[in-house]
């Protein structure tokens, strides 16, 4: 590819090669080449700069009563569609980012839309319940269908909750109370010190115990997530937190290949130091009761790490009497071309908490049966999650398997994380490091600078993309995103470090 990008610096060579590839795409992938949803635009149409007048006019006015440093536009979500985002000075995105990788199918997918044509649907979204007191007649029947339908191996017990820090805080909690339970043994009831002292935050009912993450990693930003968070100073600073242990995340030489000694050896490196934090926390009066960790750290730069690591993780999590939970609130639902990350990991035994949002529509938590709580109220709060968003997940995972939307993930993912590779030898001084899984992929810049720098020119040329960490530009698709979506945005990405040479 290498080669042909070199002779194709040309206009009317590229689009001579360009033709020649449609035409054989055409015959060859007439599937792929239509779009899984009709009527999307054929591609990006840039009208003016992004905030163009009317989305600068709204954010003055939203202003007035919130901070919008981070409103990038404002969008019209009538004209928005598959793929591609509109903004509502007319301009239209090819959208690689998704809501922060929130929307498995796009935008106004016919599919959710016709949902909304059952009048049993209509009333379920208008009638949002609180669930722990006053569940609707189906939804037992719905938890199976849906969300037990795609539960992760071995996890047979569910907790809905709203959205991925909340998920997150409730299974902190409930690891907490599983690891006192354990402590306790199954039949002691709370003294009545226990229940004096937590009501002033004391031990022993508010126990001193702590939970292990990891540099760079992003759990949300409640304030137990918050403890657990450490991607960005500004997420957490002027905010109280606890002195829990913080270990070490791998970091990993690229191309993965070339580097195997030297990332075995940084895994084992972090593994000594996580092991390290168990006796340290336990000697300082704070047992360490799980580990929470990411499957790809994702805020915090699309950090990788091996099977081996999280096999050798969970074998020390154990070890230790700790609970694992995996947040796969950014990696959950399809992605990495499976439903859930960890199945990538072949892991020994299940993990014992699986933490969920963004594609699947509503927050939540899979655990364990062991994990799920003894008594009422422990977990919960006045929604706990939300029936209607139940029914879109229905539709979504319908669309996934009738579309057979893991496998177009892995197709196009494949083709993306190519064309990364050779912008990497083609560029080097731009860009390195492409990784990740399915359409889950990144590449880093070489300086923050240049990487927002490129994030612009990419929305200059139509494309929708991200950042994240200090220097990566993160890839997040909708799981519709095909074959012909990649090409335009490698054509494009293409053209912006062309130009910044
Ligand atoms: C891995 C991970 N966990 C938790 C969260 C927090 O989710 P939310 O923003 O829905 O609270 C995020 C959000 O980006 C995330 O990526």
């Amino acid at each position: 590819m290498a080669n042909i990008s070199n002779t194709l610096r040309t206009p009317l060579a590229r689009m001579k090669f360009s033709a020649r590839k449609l035409v054989i795409s055409g015959m060859q992938h007439l599937r792929l080449i239509s779009s899984l949803v009709q009527g999307e635009p054929k591609g990006p149409e840039i009208k003016c700069d992004i905030p163009g007048p009317k989305s600068k006019q709204l954010i003055t006015e939203l202003s007035v009563i919130q901070n919008t440093g981070s409103v990038q536009l404002f969008a019209d979500y009538d004209k928005s569609l598959g793929n591609y985002l509109v903004d509502v000075d007319g301009n239209v995105l090819l959208d690689v980012y998704t809501q922060i990788s929130s929307m498995p199918l796009g935008y106004n997918h016919p599919h959710l839309l016709s949902l909304l044509k059952d009048s049993h649907n209509v009333k379920t979204f208008v009638n949002r319940p609180a669930l722990g007191v006053f569940p609707g007649a189906d939804w037992t029947t719905k938890m199976h269908d849906v969300l037990m339908n795609v539960a992760p191996q071995g996890l047979s017990a569910l907790q809905t909750m709203m959205c991925g820090s909340c998920s997150n805080e409730n299974a902190y909690k409930t690891i907490f109370i599983w690891y006192r339970r354990v402590q306790r043994g199954e039949n002691i009831d709370f003294t009545r010190v226990e229940q004096e002292s937590c009501m002033v935050n004391q031990p022993p009912g508010a126990p001193d115990l702590s939970l292990m993450s990891f540099h760079g990693a992003f759990h949300g930003r409640t304030l137990g997530a918050l403890a657990t968070t450490h991607s960005k100073y500004i997420h957490k600073i002027d905010v109280p937190s606890f002195d829990w242990p913080i270990a070490p995340f791998p970091k990993y030489k690229y191309p993965l290949e070339n580097h195997v000694q030297e990332n075995q050896a940084e895994d084992k490196k972090c593994l000594e130091q996580v092991e390290d934090l168990f006796q340290k926390y336990e000697k300082k009066g704070k047992n360490v009761a799980g580990i929470v960790i990411e499957p790809i750290q994702s805020e915090g730069g699309d950090n990788e790490a091996s099977p081996e690591f999280f096999q050798n993780l969970q074998r020390i999590a154990k070890k230790n009497g700790a609970a694992l939970l995996i947040d796969e609130v950014q990696t959950g639902g399809g992605p990495t071309g499976k439903m859930w990350c960890h199945e990538h990991f072949n892991l020994d035994s299940p993990p014992d908490v699986v933490t969920f949002s963004k594609k699947m529509q509503l927050g939540g938590f899979y655990t364990r049966d062991e994990l799920k709580p003894q008594q009422a109220y422990r977990v919960f709060n006045t929604w706990m999650g939300d029936p209607g968003k139940v029914i879109l997940l229905q539709g979504v995972l319908d669309v996934i398997k009738k579309e057979n939307l893991l496998s177009v993930v892995q197709t196009s993912g494949d083709k993306l994380l190519k064309g990364l590779k050779e912008f990497q030898q083609e560029f080097p001084s731009l860009v390195n490091s492409a990784r990740g899984r399915g359409t889950f992929l990144a590449i880093n810049c070489a300086s923050s600078q240049l990487r927002d720098e490129i994030v612009g020119k990419l929305k200059k040329k139509g494309i929708q993309s991200g950042g994240c960490g200090e220097v990566a530009i993160r890839l997040r698709p909708a799981l519709i995103f095909q074959e012909h979506h990649a090409d335009i945005f490698l054509d494009r990405f293409r053209q912006v470090l062309l130009a910044t040479k």
